[in-house]
């Protein structure tokens, strides 16, 4: 399976080291093209390489780790995102001083499944840092939790089993409404901390 990874910082870059690990090939994508990306696509190996967006967003699954204020030019940037399973490890979080963006008291999730009409959006991986991310999911005898929902089952389904091959305890919240308040950073109880399933 292809995982097109649309931002291509801390976040997706720790996503890609883990999913290639586990056998996946990747497609890093970023604002400033597929050069600028020489040297990180290098570093993760054969299975992986540089593209556009577009060529991200034609993968099976979509990783989909910028910044939240870069959110609306990513998605007016693919004119159709029906059907695609989108993975979604964004917090809303609006620089300078990185405070929570005005959400009207949805969730983070609930406005990016507006945004990308149709996706099918799975939130997920956005209560860690990029080293833990990356660092082995074993520990103490167990596996490091991964929360994750969203609204279409089949997608979940996709998403756990990507959390299953990488090595990680997935946990399901259940839907976009119900979960993705507790996954968000920074007004949810769950972000930062490092839960081991034993
Ligand atoms: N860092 C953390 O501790 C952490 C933890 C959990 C979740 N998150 C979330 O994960 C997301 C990514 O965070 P990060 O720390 O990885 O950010 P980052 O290091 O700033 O990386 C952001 C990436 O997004 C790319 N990007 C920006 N605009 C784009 C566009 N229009 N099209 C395609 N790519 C674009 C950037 O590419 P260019 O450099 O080419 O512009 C860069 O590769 C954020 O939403 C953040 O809230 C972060």
């Amino acid at each position: 399976m292809k995982i097109g990874i649309i931002g291509s910082g801390g976040i997706g870059q720790a996503f890609a080291r883990q999913v290639v690990k586990a056998g996946y090939e990747v497609i890093m994508s970023n604002s400033r093209g597929a050069d600028s990306l020489k040297e990180i696509v290098k570093q993760l190996g054969s299975k992986a390489r540089a593209g556009t967006v577009e060529d991200a967003v034609g993968a099976e699954v979509i990783f989909l780790a910028v910044q939240w204020i870069h959110l609306p030019a990513v998605a007016k940037q693919i004119s159709n995102w029906a059907g695609k399973i989108v993975i979604d490890p964004i917090n809303p979080v609006v620089p300078p001083d990185y405070k929570m963006a005005e959400l009207a008291g949805r969730a983070s999730s609930e406005v990016i499944q507006e945004m990308l009409a149709g996706a099918k959006l799975v939130k997920a991986f956005n209560t860690f840092t990029p080293p833990l991310l990356q660092s082995s999911p074993e520990e103490m005898g167990g596996k490091r939790v991964v929360f994750y929902c969203g609204d279409d089952e089949a997608a979940k389904t996709i998403v756990k089993s990507i959390i299953d091959a990488i090595g990680f305890a997935g946990i399901d919240l259940g839907t976009l409404k119900a979960g993705a308040y507790l996954q968000q950073y920074p007004s949810g109880p769950l972000p930062g901390l490092n839960l081991i399933k034993l």
